[in-house]
Formats: structure tokens, sequence, C-alpha cells
């Protein structure tokens, strides 16, 4: 292995940054050379990268989004746009290739392996933490803590004018953001799409809230589960109680990556470029019970990763 190729693919998360500059110093000081290619999975189709270097990644770690920039790739999902990218590998000499990014990204990696000699292995980020066999990807944190802060803020001008707040925030199809936001803010109910038809035990617990005096209320909403502002207007109606409804949005997926975001990115690095240099590929780093694993991309693609409803159930427990 001499050569090794990094792109970041799919939708950014905090910390790629620094998971490049990882993976770049791990890389180097085992005397490989490193090519980033930019844009995603289209940095390949268009043969578009720079060298990267110990000193061209400095100062990058404590930034948000990616100095690589990232897409979202239409072509490449194309017979012809994995012969494309296959052929940049060959004609650039890159024979491991990591790949920072989300599920998408690493479906699309397993196919591109099919088609390429390079190895190929991937580092999970994404803020929504919806990897199969990770307990946790690159982001996630940093995520958290952004969307904690806002809704903090919320709260005190839902204290003060005794309202019902709605609260959306990312996670594609899935709770994993939803549920640990909620928790840290003390929510006082969590909506994910995972348990569906909740909006009842929402009013229910509005009534019985406002019957013991507690007229203001944080409900943490996951994007996945549906139109929120319908919500809001039946939860208004069935209660009478003021509901006011707020969109996070794409500030959960911009901003200084937290120490914890920056960690994990390092963590990965060093087991992507230790598997390349056994020549080990297909597969993604993982995070189980605090020891870096990898986990085939076939298990990765093909499972779904549950998520610990008994969270919901302390979440109910603790905003009584
Ligand atoms: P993420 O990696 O954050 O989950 P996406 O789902 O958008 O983001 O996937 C990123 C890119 O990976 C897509 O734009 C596409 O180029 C590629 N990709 C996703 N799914 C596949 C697939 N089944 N086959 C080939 N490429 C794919
Ligand atoms: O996967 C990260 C994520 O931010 C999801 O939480 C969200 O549903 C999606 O990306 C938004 O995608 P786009 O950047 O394409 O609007």
């Amino acid at each position: 292995m001499k050569t090794i190729g990094v792109v970041t693919s799919g939708g950014d998360a905090p910390g790629m940054n620094a998971a490049i500059r990882a993976v770049t110093r791990i890389a180097h000081s085992k005397n490989l050379e490193v090519l980033g290619f930019e844009r995603g999975w289209e940095g390949l189709l268009t043969n578009t990268f720079r060298r990267l270097t110990p000193r061209n990644v400095g100062g990058i770690i404590q930034l948000g989004g990616t100095i690589l920039h990232t897409c979202r790739c239409p072509e490449f999902k194309t017979e012809d746009g994995l012969e494309k990218a296959a052929k940049s590998l060959s004609a650039n000499c890159v024979d491991g290739l990591v790949v920072i990014g989300g599920d998408g990204s690493f479906k699309g990696a397993l196919e591109l392996s099919k088609k390429t000699n390079a190895l190929i292995v991937g580092i999970p980020a994404t803020i929504d933490n919806d990897i199969y066999g990770t307990d946790e990807t690159i982001g996630f944190d940093t995520a958290v803590n952004t969307a904690v802060s806002e809704i903090d803020k919320i709260r005190d001008t839902a204290i003060s004018h005794e309202r019902i707040f709605i609260v959306e925030v990312m996670g594609r199809t899935r709770g994993f953001l939803a549920v640990t936001v909620g928790i840290t803010v003390g929510a006082e109910i969590i909506l994910v799409p995972e348990e569906k038809g909740k909006t009842q035990d929402v009013v229910n617990v509005i009534r019985e809230n406002a019957r013991k005096g507690k007229k203001a209320g944080i409900i943490v909403a996951a994007e996945g589960c549906g139109k929120v502002t319908e919500i809001a207007q039946e939860i208004q109606e069935k209660t009478g109680a003021e509901v006011r409804l707020t969109i996070l949005g794409y500030v959960q997926r911009g901003g200084s990556p937290s120490a914890r975001s920056r960690f994990l990115a390092s963590l990965f690095a060093e087991k992507a470029v230790d598997l390349l240099l056994q020549n080990q590929g297909n597969l993604a780093v993982a995070l189980q019970n605090g020891h870096v694993k990898s986990v085939p991309f076939t298990d990765v693609c093909n499972k779904t990763k549950p998520l610990d409803m008994s969270l919901i159930a302390l979440a109910d427990m603790l905003a009584t």
C-alpha cells in the first residue's frame, strides 16, 4: 500500500475535518501518500483531488464542515459512474480509499468495491447516528450539544410565556438525535418515528401538567415524525394551550466539532488506516462499548440499528 484516497460524502457532519486531518497524519507517519478527492463521490467521477500533507491539514481540527466539500451524487449510483470512479482510482495508483460519511456513502463504497482493486474502508460520520454496528458516529455529539444549547434558550421564553414549544430536530427517518436531545433538555415529551401515533399522549401530558400547575413545556420531535405544523395545530386545538413551533434545521449540521466528535474522529482514523495497512477492505470502523472495532459494509448496508426504546420510558419518568 503506497497511496490512499480520502473522500467526505453525503451530509456533512462536524468532525469530518478532524477525521481528514487524522487520516492524513497517521497515513504519512506510515509512509503513505494521501489524495483528498473533492465534493464527495463527484471528485472520483471528475478525477478532482488535492494532495494532502501533514502541513496542509493543519488548523482544521476545530472547523465544522469539510475542507474537501461534499455533495449528493446521483451519477455515482449508475454503472457508468462507478466505472469512472474506479478508473480515477487506478489512474492515480490509489490502493486504499477512506470514505467518511453516512450509510448512503457506505452503500456507494460497497458498489464501488465491486469495480476496483482498491480496498475501501468507511469512517461513520453523520449527525443522525443511524449507522448499524456503531454506538456513535462523528458529528452526533456536536449536533446534540448544538440542539441542546438552542432549546435551553427556547425553554426560557416558554417558561416566561407559559407556552408549549414543539422543537423539530433532524435525524432523517430515525430518532437517535431526538431521544438524546430530548433527555438532555428535560423535554416533557419526545416524538420519534419509531413510535407512531403519540399525539393523544402529548395532549394527555399537557393537560395533566397544566393540572399540576406546569403550563410550559418542550416537545422534542424528530423530523421523521411527519408534518410538525399539523401536530402543533392539533395539540393547540385539543389542549387550548398556546403552542409554538421551532424547526432547528441546518444549525445542527454546522459549528465547531465538540471534543468528543474530534476524539472519535482521531480514533476512527487510526483504525481505518490500520485496516488498510493490514490489506482489509469493505469494512466500516465502529465504536462498540467503548472499543474501536470494524463491521462489514454488507452488515452496515443491510441491517438496521435499533433505537433503545427504554430511553423514551426514561424520558417520561424524568418529565413528571
Ligand atoms: P449519507 O452518506 O450521509 O447517508 P447519502 O444517502 O446522500 O448520504 O449518500 C451519499 C452518496 O452516496 C449519494 O449521493 C450517492 O452518490 C451514493 N450512494 C448512496 N446510495 C447508493 C447506492 N445504493 N449505490 C451507489 N451509490 C450510492
Ligand atoms: O443525514 C444528515 C441530514 O442532516 C439529515 O438529518 C437530514 O434529514 C438530511 O441530512 C438533510 O439532507 P440535505 O442536506 O440533502 O437537505
